[in-house]
């Protein structure tokens, strides 16, 4: 059975880009049309974009359009109008590299071609962010494929957060295995945290997996230790943010929490990331920027007062689980194990 997937960000033959409102999910499945990169901005810090992949490529696009009428009379007042853009872009969210490596990749292209008319570097910079978005299905596609050679039929796995389809072009990280698994009949079912405090997994991950037919059981997530103690969960697989160096990995507050009870439990832990999420110049975890974001995210979630007016809040959006917890880090050149820092190296020669 192949699954019907919708696509989060896409760039039309007329130059205009929609995303898929997440912050609307589960019960209003609604595209939004981006006019301009002060709403690419704005769709990535209030997660109406959100995942990894899906930044990066949101912001490709973004950048695409905030270049559109910029001047074309010589490359040095072009490229001040896109670099003002690109950092600005840059700004919108510190944690996922995905953000920061796409952007990159548009400026290196762009500084290669600085002797070819404006237009034309216009025009590959559409390209670009059009293969950036197909790449990443590719490389979701094969992190699916290696993910599945880690899994039996019958397993049932934890994933916290969302690292879906609509987190990435196409298949998700985490989740990509799992749609596999059920194109090629296999039965993986799947336990989904609901991921406090703004619930990715309540409400995208289950969305999702239950539109794909997917058996998927929602839980708080402080019910995560119950049921692998109870033996209902044989594998763990979380999508990421960023990959350091040395193998440590950031991912949505809870991840390492979730990594800590896998160990306490030998269940294995995966981490799915493809290379563009894995960041070799950031030496090791601590070095990685987390997020803090507003504390309405917890006092009042979804309009609803839940904590005393003024109380204080500490409200980082990831936490990084060590690479000592991590069994396995899937990519999409292949499942990588052991000395990270030197397995993590070896997939950028
Ligand atoms: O704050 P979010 O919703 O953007 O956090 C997303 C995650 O933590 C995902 O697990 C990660 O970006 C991987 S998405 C393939």
């Amino acid at each position: 059975m192949t699954t019907n997937f919708i696509q989060s960000v896409t760039f039309d033959d007329q130059g205009r880009l929609h995303i898929l409102d997440q912050t609307k999910l589960p019960h209003i499945t609604e595209f939004i049309e981006i006019e301009s990169v002060e709403d690419t901005w704005d769709a990535i810090k209030q997660l109406k974009v959100r995942g990894a992949p899906a930044i990066g490529i949101a912001a490709a696009y973004g950048l695409v359009l905030a270049v559109k009428d910029a001047p074309e009379d010589s490359f040095d007042s072009f490229y001040q109008v896109f670099k003002k853009h690109l950092d600005y872009l840059a700004s919108s969210r510190p944690t996922a590299v995905n953000l920061f490596w796409a952007l990159n990749r548009l400026d290196e292209l762009v500084k290669q071609q600085q002797t070819q008319p404006i237009s034309e570097i216009k025009a590959s910079l559409i390209k670009e962010a059009h293969e950036i978005r197909n790449e990443d299905e590719e490389l979701c596609r094969a992190i699916g494929e290696h993910a599945l050679t880690l899994l039996e039929d019958g397993m049932t796995v934890l994933t916290h957060c969302n690292a879906g389809g609509i987190a990435t072009a196409k298949y998700g990280t985490a989740l990509a295995p799992i749609y596999l698994a059920k194109e090629k009949g296999m039965d993986i079912k799947v336990f989904a945290d609901e991921t406090r405090p703004l619930l990715q997994g309540a409400r995208l991950t289950t969305w999702e997996l239950m539109q794909a037919g997917v058996d998927v059981t929602l839980i708080a997530d402080n019910m995560a230790a119950m049921v692998m103690k109870k033996g209902m969960v044989q594998a763990v697989i979380v999508g990421c943010d960023r990959v350091a160096a040395n193998g440590d990995a950031a991912n949505k507050i809870g991840t390492y929490g979730v990594a800590l009870l896998a160990k306490a439990h030998n269940i294995p832990f995966y981490v799915a990331a493809p290379t563009p999420t894995i960041d070799i110049d950031t030496p090791t975890g601590e070095d990685i920027p987390i997020e803090e974001r507003g504390s309405e995210e917890i006092t009042q979630a979804f309009g609803i007062e839940t904590a005393p007016q003024g109380v204080n809040v500490f409200n980082p959006a990831f936490d990084v689980t060590p690479h000592d917890l991590i069994t396995a880090i899937i990519t999409e050149k292949g499942v990588i194990k052991g000395n990270y820092s030197e397995e993590l190296k070896k997939l950028f020669i």
